[in-house]
């Protein structure tokens, strides 16, 4: 079966963030919203068959996750990242980025360190601030036109306080897929300095042709032991407004401690949609996900090529993962609160502010090309304009 990424389908009047927001964001409706991290793409049929089938059932009672739910979920861990998961090591979790702070609330104290890599998505440092712990930036740099870690810099900030790292593996926004020896070091220093990882996976199986995504916890036994591993299909798959995702936590006592604390907050159980969708994806979503990142992975050619053709002071960094574009404006000669004003007022184009990522962000924006292709060249079309009539 061959699917249909072109359609251009009205998102009006169903509460899509991305287009209620426009006005908080924007100050006008009359931008083309190209940036919370959803997609524009119709969320796959089989996702709608088993919320349907699940209706068919006239009770919609408090429920088990169904018994193809874990089977299923390791079965793709293995087959796609050759990860062999144990039953005992994984749970449901309701939503990554309250994951992310459910983390920080049972493994940390007020007060202590936690380290991220910025520029890295924004929940990463709202999780530690309204936590009252100490955020500690540990910048990537740039290197040949792709982010890498700087590991001299994190080995200079840690202290006895350094309690935790937030990883985004693969990386927003700038699609970077870390490859084994970057997460090896990464995981040799924090097995040195006693400092568990947090490693958010959620973007894992969007990786794109040519790149292989690695599973933090694989890289050693110690990565394994000190790491908390956040996965989902919702992105993956067009549903996360559904809520549905799951941890991977090998080390018995660092689980028990997590466990403990969800059963504690009442927080373990997920929605029966959100299990059936999550079976439906990872039993029968392969050749849609294939046939989504070649469409995606043509729309960033279109990007890249449309750039470097028309407006070179646009820099992309090309992603290896996933259909977030991380443009580098600098050349347009403008700081970055009037390049966003004039993304939004002069092209009529919504994007992420680039300093919405942390340090970094500076002159950058970040672009959302889950969409049809017709919007994107209308995007660029219209950015063309602004920036000729800018340089004129
Ligand atoms: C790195 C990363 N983590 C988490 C999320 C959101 O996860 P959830 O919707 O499960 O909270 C996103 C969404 O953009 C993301 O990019």
């Amino acid at each position: 079966m061959t699917y249909n990424f072109d359609e251009i389908i009205d998102r009006r009047n169903t509460g899509a963030i991305k287009l209620e927001r426009r006005i908080a964001m924007y100050g006008s409706e009359d931008v083309l919203p190209l940036w919370v991290a959803d997609m524009d793409f119709r969320t796959p049929d089989f996702i709608f068959e088993a919320i349907r089938e699940r209706c068919e059932h006239p009770i919609l009672g408090y429920s088990m996750p169904p018994k193809e739910f874990y089977p299923s979920l390791i079965k793709w861990i293995n087959d796609h990242h050759q990860w062999d998961v144990k039953r005992s090591w994984i749970g449901f979790l309701p939503g990554i980025v309250p994951g992310l702070a459910f983390a920080v609330q049972s493994m940390t104290e007020e007060g202590d360190e936690i380290i991220v890599q910025p520029p890295v998505y924004y929940p990463f440092f709202h999780v530690v601030n309204n936590n009252k712990r100490v955020l500690i930036n540990n910048p990537l740099k740039t290197v040949n036109g792709k982010f890498e870690m700087d590991f001299d810099d994190l080995e200079s900030k840690i202290t006895s306080k350094t309690k935790l790292l937030i990883l985004c593996n693969p990386h927003n926004p700038g699609g970077r897929v870390w490859d084994k020896e970057t997460l090896e070091r990464l995981a040799d220093i924090c097995t040195r300095h006693h400092i568990l990882v947090v490693s958010d996976e959620i973007h894992a199986d969007m990786v794109l042709e040519g790149y292989h995504h690695t599973p933090f916890a694989t890289v050693s036994e110690s990565a394994a032991q000190l790491s908390l591993t956040f996965m989902a299909p919702s992105k993956t798959f067009n549903m996360p407004g559904l809520i549905s995702s799951s941890y991977i936590i090998p080390n018995e006592i660092l689980r028990n401690r997590f466990v403990d604390y969800l059963e504690a907050s009442e927080l373990t159980g997920g929605n029966i949609f959100a299990y059936a969708a999550t079976v439906a994806a990872y039993e029968k979503g392969e050749e849609w996900r294939k046939q989504m990142l070649d469409y995606v992975q043509g729309n960033i050619d279109f990007i890249v090529d449309f750039l470097n053709e028309h407006i070179p002071q646009i820099k992309p960094m090309i992603p290896e993962a996933s259909f977030l574009i991380w443009l580098n404006c600098k050349e347009l000669g403008m700081e970055t609160d009037e390049l966003f004003e004039f993304f939004a007022k002069k092209a009529g184009l919504g994007l992420n502010k680039g300093t919405t990522f942390g340090m970094g962000g500076e002159y950058h924006l970040r672009l959302n090309v889950a969409c049809s292709r017709e919007i994107l060249k209308q995007a660029m079309e219209q950015l063309l304009v602004a920036v000729v009539d800018l340089f004129i």
